[in-house]
């Protein structure tokens, strides 16, 4: 039997399969962080029939009531954060003050969602008609299929998660095979503070389990976070099923730097987005988009900055950058940065893997800066998804806005500048989703919409109050008295 198990049906229990696989350490590959059950779509089918038998008794229960299991959940949680903060580092690589700083962010997520059960609110709306009375209110979709990603492994599996469960949802949720712990974690803190057998179920695995949670006829809804491609599949499977669909994929966000800007800070902050979480994040700066006559003291003070990361295991003290998530991960992203050296950018920093002394136990990459990258550039159009900023020189503000446009993604992109103007115009013109000023392009907020455009996010929101709109159908009801 594998250390850890599936939740169904409030059973922790191994894949009828018998088969495990092993999460590995991505800064010490002789460190097994632990071995998981690898489930086939027999383990899915069981999850959903245990989802289907909660659901209704979970959500006649008042909705404020089902928020109390919430909040003792992040009371749970917040006890117990130093301890999962440290598996973080273990299982995903994300420096200790990273996965600090996600633990506490899900504190945030489960306060949050726990008080939505008391502001479900519908729409009091009046009629045309004499004494009719209309009003819209929310109900659950029944059963809803979660499937999270590794970069924010206990962040995104309760962002899914808690706005199903307060709008009365059950939940079955795959977080990914490359960092399964904290979603169990999760998982037992959500039991522990009260949550009904078969309400949140977990089944890990990969692909094989993933595509049989999308395909399960009674699941109601996917909220999908990972790549494009299986994002695309996921889309294609739900629209077949006619069920709904939230996807959150790539990025390729920009950074736009005007020539006004204060240039050590903006160097701040795309040190910050690029290199955070070692590039992971859908969200990360991978395009410094600067006016030209800036561009060689702002690219100056970047390299500076960068050269000074301290990259190392996570769990060190004083560590700035982490390892990537695998060997095979890290080796793309030193190849994607030789075929932008060999199309003409320049190589300012980094470039390379970092195996000296007890890097060579892990998946290590030098913080990355290129220059004189053009948009036609592979660099400059798909996701790298490592640390790895491109300097790209623009004219001016229109030509830096058209460059930023110029791909197919439209996550979060930022300016930096001290114009008002330049700023407005910036935040009506940017396709994007997120749009932050004088800011990191991550690093998002939990009370806000989170979500992008174009070929970054498919349907409604995450997060915030509109994450409910995905968890909930309206119904509109008239009352002639
Ligand atoms: C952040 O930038 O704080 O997978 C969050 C991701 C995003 C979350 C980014 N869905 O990287």
């Amino acid at each position: 039997m594998s250390d850890y198990l599936n939740l169904i049906a409030g059973q922790w229990q191994p894949s009828v399969t018998g088969r495990t696989f092993e999460n590995r350490n991505p800064a010490d590959e002789g460190d097994l962080v632990g071995t998981f059950p690898q489930s086939s779509a027999d383990d899915v089918a069981a999850a959903v029939a245990a989802a289907k038998a909660a659901q209704p008794a979970w959500a006649a229960m008042p909705a404020p009531k089902r928020g109390d299991v919430i909040f003792k959940a992040a009371n749970l949680l917040e006890a117990r954060a130093d301890a999962i903060a440290r598996e973080m580092t273990r299982e995903e690589g994300k420096t200790l003050p990273e996965a600090r700083g996600e633990v506490g962010r899900t504190v945030n997520i489960l306060r949050y969602y726990g008080g939505e059960g008391a502001r479900l609110f519908g729409r009091v709306i009046p009629s045309e008609r004499d004494r009719v009375f209309m009003h819209t209110l929310r109900s659950p979709l029944g059963v809803v299929g979660a499937i999270t990603p590794w970069n924010f492994p206990i962040a995104i599996p309760a962002w899914k998660s808690c706005p199903a469960l307060i709008s009365g949802n059950a939940v079955v949720l795959k977080p990914s095979e490359l960092a399964p712990l904290c979603a169990t974690r999760l998982a037992e803190i959500l039991v522990e503070a009260g949550l009904p057998a078969g309400v949140l179920n977990v089944v890990h695995g990969s692909g094989e389990a993933g595509g049989a949670i999308v395909a399960h006829e009674h699941v109601r809804a996917i909220s999908f976070t990972g790549s494009e491609a299986t994002g695309g599949k996921v889309a294609e499977a739900c629209g077949r099923r006619k069920v709904r669909v939230q996807l959150e994929m790539g990025g390729k966000n920009p950074t736009i730097v005007l020539a006004d800007a204060d240039l050590d800070e903006a160097a701040s902050i795309v040190l910050n987005a690029a290199f955070g979480s070692t590039g992971q994040r859908c969200t990360a700066t991978s395009r410094a988009i600067v006016e030209r006559s800036v561009v060689e003291a702002f690219s100056e003070k970047l390299v500076a900055k960068a050269r000074a990361m301290k990259v190392g295991p996570g769990l060190d003290a004083g560590i700035d950058v982490g390892p990537s998530i695998n060997a095979a991960h890290a080796d793309r992203v030193v190849t994607e940065v030789a075929a932008a050296a060999s199309a003409g950018a320049t190589v300012l920093a980094g470039g390379t893997r970092l195996t000296e002394g007890v890097l060579g136990k892990g998946h290590f990459v030098a913080p990355t800066v290129l220059g004189n990258v053009t948009p036609q550039m592979t660099i400059a159009q798909e996701e790298v998804f490592g640390p790895v900023a491109a300097v790209m020189p623009a004219d001016d503000f229109e030509h830096a806005l058209a460059l930023a446009n110029d791909v197919r993604f439209g996550l979060s992109a930022t300016i930096c500048t001290r114009s008002l103007s330049h700023a407005l115009q910036f935040a009506q013109r940017i396709e994007a989703g997120l749009v932050m000023v004088n800011l990191p392009s991550a690093g998002v907020e939990y009370q806000v919409a989170f979500g992008g455009s174009k070929a970054s996010s498919l349907g409604p929101r995450e997060q915030g109050p509109e994450a409910i709109d995905f968890y909930t159908t309206l119904k509109t009801v008239y009352m002639k008295y």
